[in-house]
């Protein structure tokens, strides 16, 4: 069980890659002090990401870590794992970061590491899931909250939430309606995760006590 920081608001980094709107999201929950989140730092893997602004606007630290500006991969990931544990955080949200952390990452962070999918996963792992949604003829799409692990959008999940996919639809029409509904999720269950606590046993998540 990771419990909730008594009297303190729990610490939240986030990790991008583009243009931040669920992190915009975040940003706009944490100026009701109930919320109990503080986001501490954003970070990035390249100086693009719009969502650095963001963050740079509130004068929340940022920083950014190139995989190409290290030698090996190895040496990249023990880069992000340190400048993302000197801002101490108790929670490390991906929201739109569009790398896979390594080992040394994931040990730093143990069932603290999220990252928010735009399928319903086990289906649709991957970079192109509203399009492959729409092309297998789902009928429901949706959003999944999970909890990181070695694989690709395999971790223990946390929440999901759902969308209908109507006849209509291209990928852009649904790739924003599943947008805004996973935006809602990942405020919510952050939210809670943080004035409640969480724990994660086998694959199962559970929030509060
Ligand atoms: C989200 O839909 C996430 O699931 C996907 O990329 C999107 C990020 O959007 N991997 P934004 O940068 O938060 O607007």
């Amino acid at each position: 069980m990771t419990s909730p920081r008594s009297g303190q608001r729990c610490r939240v980094v986030v990790l991008i890659s583009g243009g931040g709107s669920n992190l915009a999201a975040l940003l706009a929950a944490c100026d009701d002090p109930g919320y109990g989140v503080e986001v501490v730092a954003v970070g990035a893997d390249r100086p693009s990401a719009a969502g650095l602004d963001l963050a740079g606007e509130r004068g929340i630290p940022t920083f950014v870590e190139r995989v190409g500006d290290h030698a090996t991969r190895e040496g990249w990931d023990a880069a992000l794992t340190a400048a993302v544990a000197a801002h101490r955080p108790d929670l490390v949200v991906s929201a739109g970061f569009l790398k896979l952390v390594g080992a040394e990452f994931l040990a730093a962070f143990p069932g603290r590491y999220l990252n928010t999918h735009n399928s319903l996963l086990p289906a649709f792992p991957g970079m192109t899931a509203p399009a492959d949604a729409l092309a297998y003829g789902v009928k429901v799409a949706g959003a999944t909250l999970f909890v990181v692990d070695a694989g690709v959008d395999t971790g223990p999940i946390i929440a999901q939430t759902t969308v209908p996919v109507l006849d209509d639809d291209d990928v852009e029409v649904l790739t924003e309606r599943i947008k805004q509904a996973e935006r809602a999720q990942l405020v919510d269950v952050v939210g809670r995760m943080a004035r409640e606590g969480w724990s994660v046993a086998d694959r199962r998540v559970r929030i509060g006590g």
